[in-house]
């Protein structure tokens, strides 16, 4: 998700530092832009055509949290496990200036849980983009219970400027869209573990009865199964409901490194 939302800044002209721990995820984030941002105005109705060059020379890659030092808005992207992002959060209120906002694109960890591990809540919120990001229009935006109006107005400008629109909404685990879409994803599976109907049936009930534009396993697969995965987690333990608990089948997906696209396998092949 870092790379898209890395993407749609640089395209808007803003300078972005992308940080990933992991050399090999920079390398591939370039490539991903450059091909991204080259064919944007063909994937997005009404883009101008970019200069995929320009692009990607606003982004600085660093593999250290350092390089964000000067940094007035941080959007974070790093895996959905609290264990991963809580070091990381702690590193940021270090390292960033005071005034510095910090955007969690989590997909169901609670802001306002986020904000409580930082020296500064009110300046802490949820900026949950779809994917792929560049591509999509508006944006949920989650106030965390110690956000404050200014951070709020601060973050829509922001999104403003990259042409996209935002829905404001309070903060609960899963916010609005993911406390719905995982639950209907996981249902899907479970689905398909019984053997009820194929992941291609299943998605083209939803695409041609509904007229959705995926169905959910396309979605899941999208997405990123290991994702799903740590968002039901999440999700089975704030609000201690077995409805989230996630199928034995997404399980055996990812532990055997199905996760979707990403992995070029997952209930479809990728290639
Ligand atoms: N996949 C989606 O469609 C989607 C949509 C909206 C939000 N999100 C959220 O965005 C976040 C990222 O999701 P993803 O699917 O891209 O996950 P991912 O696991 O594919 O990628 C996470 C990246 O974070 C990096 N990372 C891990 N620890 C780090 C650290 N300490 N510092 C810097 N980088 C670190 C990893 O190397 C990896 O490249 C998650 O919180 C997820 O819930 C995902």
């Amino acid at each position: 998700m870092g790379i898209g939302v890395a993407q749609s800044l640089a395209q808007a002209g803003y300078r972005v530092v992308l940080v990933d721990v992991v050399e090999a995820a920079l390398r591939k984030a370039r490539d991903a832009i450059y091909r991204g941002a080259r064919f944007h105005h063909l994937l997005r109705q009404g883009a101008p055509q970019q200069n995929a060059d320009e692009v990607v020379g606003r982004i600085a890659f660093a593999t250290e949290a350092a390089a964000l030092a000067e940094a007035d808005f941080v959007i974070e992207n790093v895996t959905e496990d609290w264990a991963v992002k809580r070091p990381v959060y702690a590193v940021l209120d270090r390292l960033c200036p005071e005034r510095c906002i910090f955007a969690a694109n989590t997909s169901a960890i609670p802001i306002t849980q986020i904000g409580g591990a930082t020296q500064r809540p009110d300046r802490v919120l949820g900026m949950h983009f779809m994917n792929p990001a560049p591509l999509k229009d508006t944006v949920e935006v989650i106030r965390g219970f110690r956000t404050s109006d200014a951070t709020l107005q601060v973050a829509e400008q922001l999104l403003r400027s990259l042409g996209k629109a935002s829905v404001v909404v309070n903060d609960s685990p899963g916010f609005v869209s993911n406390r719905v879409l995982m639950l209907t994803i996981n249902e899907a599976i479970f689905l398909v573990q019984e053997g009820v109907a194929s992941a291609e049936d299943v998605d083209k009930i939803f695409r041609q009865c509904f007229g959705h534009t995926m169905g959910p396993l396309e979605t899941g697969d999208l997405i990123g199964l290991d994702t799903i995965l740590l968002s039901l987690e999440v999700l089975c333990e704030h609000f201690g409901d077995s409805k989230f608990r996630p199928s034995p089948l997404l399980r055996k997906m990812v532990y055997a490194g199905l996760c979707g696209r990403k992995s070029g396998r997952g209930f479809y092949e990728y290639a």
